[in-house]
């Protein structure tokens, strides 16, 4: 796509709704564009355009098909397994026994990475006996967050949670399922832009986190915007915090020298531990 074309479009959405995506990666922006023509049936970026300035609906539209808020419960199950079975324990002997765990999920879209963390975290806490914990679930995209918020979700969408998981933490609502009471009260939802004004979302009472995992949403962003993003980040892990990146993202070099890999866990799962 023509790239005065794209600026005209970025900045139509900018003075419409203040989500700024200069920075984000113009493969996935074309790409959006070219999708919201195709279900319009329009011919050419001009009369897009128009549709642009003279309909907000399609400004909203066009917003979330570059947010690309796709997720599923567990998504990269292995890297769910090393949370489980590495990374949650070892806080066991790093933090006091009173400690309240800390979690932020950043992009979460429609929650499910936010409740899969939080059922690990339940389960582990009845397993390995420590105190307590607190999920923070942030997105840009309010229509996502609104899903992520209610918890519920069809049965369908279900299937990739592991028993006795599912069981213990969902249930049946109607022809729908939702996430328990217990999971309701310690996961909070909040609109927050990582690279935007405000360093941590304003729920995070203390804003330093034992785990913050950033999965599948650096993908969206050009080199610049991703450094600003993980140097931000980075300011709120606590010593031996883990950063988990997940299976599509990298680590900056400039960042490497205050992380390590996660000790025992597959370097490809990218979950770094952050050095004292
Ligand atoms: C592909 S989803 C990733 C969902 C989940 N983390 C996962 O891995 O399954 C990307 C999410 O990042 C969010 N996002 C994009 N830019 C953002 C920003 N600047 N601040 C916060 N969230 C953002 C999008 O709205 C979208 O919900």
């Amino acid at each position: 796509m023509d790239p005065v074309e794209l600026a005209k479009v970025l900045a139509r959405i900018v003075e419409s709704n203040g989500v700024d995506f200069r920075d984000y990666r113009p493969e996935t922006l074309t790409r959006g564009v070219m999708q919201r023509l195709a279900a319009l049936r329009l011919k050419s970026i001009d009369l897009y355009l128009e549709r642009l300035v003279t309909n907000p609906h399609e400004v909203a539209e066009l917003t979330r098909a570059f947010l690309v808020p796709v997720t599923e419960f567990f998504r990269d199950a292995t890297v769910f397994q090393s949370l489980a079975t590495i990374v949650l324990p070892s806080f066991l002997w790093v933090r006091a026994p009173q400690h309240v765990l800390r979690v932020w999920s950043i992009g979460t879209a429609t929650g499910e990475e936010a409740w899969s963390v939080a059922m690990l975290l339940d389960m582990g806490r009845q397993i390995y006996g420590y105190s307590d914990y607190q999920v923070v679930a942030t997105d840009l995209d309010r229509t996502s967050l609104a899903v992520a918020e209610r918890g519920v979700y069809p049965a369908s969408a279900l299937t990739s949670i592991p028993e006795p998981l599912r069981s213990q933490f969902t249930m049946k609502s109607g022809d729908l399922f939702e996430v328990t009471r217990g999971l309701r009260q310690r996961v909070h939802f909040e609109s927050h832009d990582v690279v935007g004004r405000a360093l941590a979302p304003t729920r995070a009472v203390v804003a330093s986190f034992d785990i913050i995992l950033l999965r599948n949403v650096l993908i969206y962003f050009d080199r610049r915007l991703q450094e600003k993003a993980l140097e931000r980040v980075c300011s709120v892990i606590e010593d031996d915090g883990a950063l988990v990146l997940g299976m599509v993202e990298t680590l900056p070099v400039d960042l490497e020298a205050h992380f390590e890999v996660f000790p025992d866990t597959d370097p490809a799962h990218r979950i770094f531990r952050r050095q004292r």
